[in-house]
């Protein structure tokens, strides 16, 4: 059997790398790693492939940065050409980046059997463009590998027949049980209790006024709690378009991207994390430190129901008060969700190898 993973942005890797351990472990199985190119500085993506111990890509579509509609077409272009040369019998899609929906959709057209990693979670907010990546890659997706009980469900009321569903867990806590031993604190001036800080979704950095006012907040903040704040590049060019003064200092240390064991190892050694990131909600959950989301919704709900979790939305006055009761040692305690156990990857292998009979959706 020949599995050919698409990768494209900085959350795939974590999620790519168990299952090619997993799969590696079973007899019969050839492997391709294919990264689009979306996301390419150093920072963003080598790193993680080091740190992972991911092999070199076998395939590289450098397709770089553009509008989604640019991004999105130039990965359907190039990986059918990739894909109709390389005719794997699977092919794995990851989370909810646009590499993951374009890769889908190309599998669909051809009728190359694909699964989907981190299926059925929805936030049920159509202006993030992570959601719609979800539901057309779910829609087009043959099997359909969801982390939690909600995922299914999500699946199942959109019509998707219950035997393409197969819940797995959640893969990307398999990088992490791994790799915390290995976890290891940046080399920065960091003053305890910090927060770590991140931040990249379009409706928080590219809002002028939004993007302000959470500096502005966070600054506030840094009095009694230093901030350490590794910018996305997305970020940093929305806060150098602000043109005004966010000047960082020792109690907000502007970071460049980090790598995955320092991001893990900053997690939690943290006081609180402050993020509107999808897998920092996931991890920090994991790792039982409170965290404060920056958005009006979640597509992974079991962080807030079982986890650490809670959504602030844009209310920096909770933001505010919600920091102050973690300081004072009153922040969530939650618990690590089912199959958070670090064999996803195993269960997905497991379903891959026994799945070969699985014919390609009607
Ligand atoms: C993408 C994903 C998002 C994920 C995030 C993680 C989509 C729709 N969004 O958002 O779900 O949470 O990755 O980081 O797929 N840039 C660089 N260097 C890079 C990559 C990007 O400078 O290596 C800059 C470019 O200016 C680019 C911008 O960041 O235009 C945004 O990159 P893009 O891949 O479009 O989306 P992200 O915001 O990274």
């Amino acid at each position: 059997m020949h599995v050919l993973h698409v990768v494209g942005a900085r959350p795939n890797f974590m999620k790519v790398a168990p299952v090619l351990r997993a799969l590696r472990q079973q007899p019969g199985v050839r492997q391709t790693l294919l990264h689009t190119g979306q996301h390419y500085d150093a920072n963003m993506s080598d790193i993680f492939f080091q740190q992972l111990g991911l092999p070199a890509p076998d395939i590289f579509l450098g397709v770089g940065s553009g509008s989604h509609a640019q991004q999105t077409a130039q990965v359907l272009v190039k990986f059918e050409e990739a894909v109709q040369q390389a005719r794997p019998d699977w092919v794995l899609v990851y989370g909810d980046v646009n590499s993951t929906m374009a890769a889908a959709l190309v599998c669909a057209k051809l009728r190359i059997r694909v699964a989907h990693v981190e299926a059925g979670l929805r936030s049920f907010d159509r202006d993030m463009p992570e959601e719609i990546n979800r539901l057309v890659t779910d829609q087009v997706a043959d099997l359909l590998l969801t982390p939690s009980a909600d995922g299914d469900a999500n699946l199942l009321k959109e019509g998707i027949p219950a035997e393409r569903i197969r819940r797995v867990g959640n893969v990307m806590i398999d990088t992490l049980v791994r790799l915390l031993a290995q976890a290891r604190l940046p080399d920065v001036p960091l003053k305890p209790p910090f927060a770590l800080v991140t931040l990249h979704r379009p409706s928080n950095v590219d809002d002028p006024q939004q993007l302000r006012q959470i500096l502005e907040t966070l600054i506030g903040l840094s009095a009694e709690c230093q901030m350490v704040f590794p910018v996305h590049p997305r970020t940093r060019s929305r806060i150098a378009d602000l043109g005004s003064t966010f000047p960082g200092g020792e109690r907000c240390l502007l970071l460049e991207p980090l790598g995955y064991v320092e991001c893990l190892a900053l997690q939690n050694h943290a006081a609180a994390i402050v993020t509107d990131s999808g897998g920092i909600q996931e991890e920090s959950t994991y790792l039982g430190v409170p965290c404060l989301t920056l958005r009006e919704n979640t597509e992974r709900p079991i962080t807030v129901t079982e986890g650490t979790n809670t959504l602030i939305g844009s209310d920096m006055r909770l933001l505010q008060s919600e920091l102050k009761q973690i300081l004072r040692g009153q922040g969530k305690r939650g618990r690590k969700p089912d199959l958070w156990d670090g064999r996803a990857g195993e269960r997905i292998a497991a379903v891959l190898t026994g799945a070969a009979e699985l014919r390609a959706a009607a």
